[in-house]
C-alpha cells in the first residue's frame, strides 16, 4: 500500500441543504448555473437554488443531455468566456456534473475542448465548481472524473483532473423523490459496479479498503432487497451516501483497480445509447466469468463476506451467479440484443471502438486483450 490521498470536496448532506450554497460561493463571484433537461424545474430544486442565490450575480445554461455531449457543452464554454464566469454550479446527476467539469476545464483553454479527452491537453487550471446532486449514482459530485461524448463520432471518453473536482457537493436526499424508477435502479447498479471495479481484482490484504468496500456492497444489496420500501427518508439517504462513498477515491487507494467493465460498457452507450449503469450489468457477469481464474480469490471473499455463501470449490462461480441474481431482482438485464445489425457486426463495432481509443489491454492485470473482449462480448451480446 502506497498512496497520497485527499478528498477536498466539502459535503453538505441532508434535507434542506441546498440553501448552503449561499455561503459556499462568494457573493463577489459571477456564477453560471448549469443543469439538464428540466427535471429541476418540476421538483422544486431550481426554486431552491434561485432562492439561495438571490444575492449573487448569476446566469444559467440548460439542456445538458444524459451522456453529455461536447457539442452542447461547447455552448456553455462560450458563455463562460463571454461573461467572465468565476464559479460554476452544476445542478443535476452525473451527466450535468461531468459536463460542468468539461466546461470548467475547456473554458481555461484556447483550443478545442475535445483535446482534453484525447489527452492532447491536460487540465491544470479550471473555473472552480460546486455540485447540487439530484441523482445518486456516479460519485461525480466529489471526484475528479468526467465522461464526455462526441456525438459526431459516437465516442465516449473520460478525463480526470484535480482542478475540476467540485469544491462542494450538496446532497439532499429529498431531491430523489422525483426520480423515475429507471434512474433510481441505475444508481444502485452503477454504485455497485464502482465498488466491484475497485474490489474484485486480486488479494492485497488491504483491510480498510476491502472492509469498507464490503460494507458498501452489503448496503447496496440491502437497499435492493428493500426496494419496495424505497419511499422513505432513510432508504434515500443511505443510497445517496453509499453511492457517493463508492467512488470518492477512498476504497481505491493503494489497491489494484479494474475498470474494464466501464470501458467496454461506455462503447455500448456510445453506439446504442444504453444507459450507463445498464451497460455495466450487461458486460460485468460475462467479464467476471471470462476472468474467473485471476479473480477467484476476491470473488470467493465477496461470496463469503457480502453474500454470506458457504465455502465450496465453486464459490467464485456461485458469487457471479449471486451478482447476476442481484441485477435480475432489480429487473436489470445482463445480456444485450438491441443492436441494429447482426451480432457479429455488433461485436466488431465494440472491438473497433476500443481499438481506436487504444484500449488494447484492460483490467488490473492488463489481461483483457481485444481477443478476450471479443469472448466476453460473444457471451454478453445475444
Ligand atoms: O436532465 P434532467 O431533466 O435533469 O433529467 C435527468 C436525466 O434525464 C434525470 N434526473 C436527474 N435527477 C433527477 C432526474 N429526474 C427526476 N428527478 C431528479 N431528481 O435523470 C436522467 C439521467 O441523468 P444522468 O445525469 O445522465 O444520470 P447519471 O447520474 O447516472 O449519470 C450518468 C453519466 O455519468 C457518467 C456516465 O458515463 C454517464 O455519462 N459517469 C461518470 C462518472 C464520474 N464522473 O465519476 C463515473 C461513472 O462510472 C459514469 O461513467
Ligand atoms: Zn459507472
Amino acid at each position: 500500500m502506497q498512496f497520497t490521498y485527499v478528498n477536498p470536496t466539502v459535503i453538505h448532506f441532508g434535507q434542506g441543504q441546498i440553501k448552503s450554497i449561499r455561503q459556499a460561493v462568494d457573493v463577489s463571484q459571477k456564477v453560471l448555473v448549469i443543469y439538464g433537461g428540466g427535471s429541476i424545474k418540476r421538483n422544486g430544486v431550481y426554486d431552491q437554488v434561485v432562492e439561495a442565490l438571490q444575492n449573487h450575480t448569476w446566469i444559467e445554461f440548460s439542456g445538458v443531455e444524459a451522456n453529455p455531449t461536447k457539442e452542447t457543452l461547447d455552448k456553455a464554454v462560450a458563455l463562460v468566456k463571454e461573461h467572465n464566469i468565476e464559479f460554476i454550479i452544476a445542478v443535476g446527476g452525473g451527466s450535468v456534473i461531468d459536463g460542468s467539469k468539461y466546461v470548467a476545464g475547456a473554458a481555461k483553454y484556447q483550443g478545442d475542448g475535445w483535446d482534453i479527452l484525447t489527452r492532447e491537453h491536460t487540465v491544470t487550471e479550471a473555473v472552480p465548481l460546486g455540485a447540487v446532486l439530484t441523482l445518486p449514482a456516479t460519485g461525480s459530485e466529489s471526484n475528479m472524473g468526467a465522461v464526455i461524448t462526441r456525438k459526431a463520432t459516437q465516442e465516449k471518453l473520460s478525463f480526470g483532473s484535480p482542478a475540476v473536482q467540485p469544491k462542494f457537493a450538496v446532497m439532499d436526499p429529498d431531491v430523489m423523490k422525483s426520480l423515475p424508477e429507471r434512474q433510481l435502479l441505475n444508481g444502485l447498479v452503477d454504485a455497485w459496479v464502482h465498488v466491484c471495479e475497485q474490489y474484485i481484482t486480486m488479494p492485497t490484504d488491504a483491510m480498510v479498503q476491502d472492509g469498507y468496500a464490503e460494507a458498501l456492497l452489503k448496503n447496496l444489496l440491502t437497499l435492493g432487497k428493500q426496494y419496495n420500501q424505497r419511499d422513505n427518508d432513510s432508504w434515500r439517504a443511505n443510497l445517496m451516501w453509499t453511492a457517493n462513498q463508492a467512488l470518492n477515491g477512498l476504497i481505491g487507494v493503494g489497491v489494484p483497480q479494474d475498470w474494464a467493465t466501464h470501458m467496454i460498457g461506455h462503447e455500448f452507450t456510445a453506439l446504442w445509447h444504453v444507459d450507463h449503469a445498464r451497460s455495466l450489468a450487461i458486460v460485468q457477469p460475462s467479464l467476471l466469468r471470462n476472468q474467473i481464474e485471476v479473480k477467484r480469490s476476491k470473488l470467493e471473499q465477496m461470496g463469503k463476506n457480502v453474500f454470506a455463501l458457504e465455502a465450496s470449490a465453486d464459490l467464485a462461480e456461485r458469487t457471479i451467479e449471486a451478482i447476476e441474481a442481484f441485477y435480475h431482482s432489480l429487473n436489470i438485464a445482463t445480456h444485450f440484443n438491441d443492436y441494429q445489425e447482426n451480432k457479429t457486426t455488433a461485436i466488431d463495432n465494440v472491438v473497433a471502438q476500443l481499438e481506436s481509443h487504444g484500449y488494447l489491454k484492460l483490467g488490473e492485470n492488463k489481461a483483457i486483450t481485444l481477443e478476450k473482449t471479443r469472448e466476453i462480448l460473444e457471451s454478453a451480446i445475444q
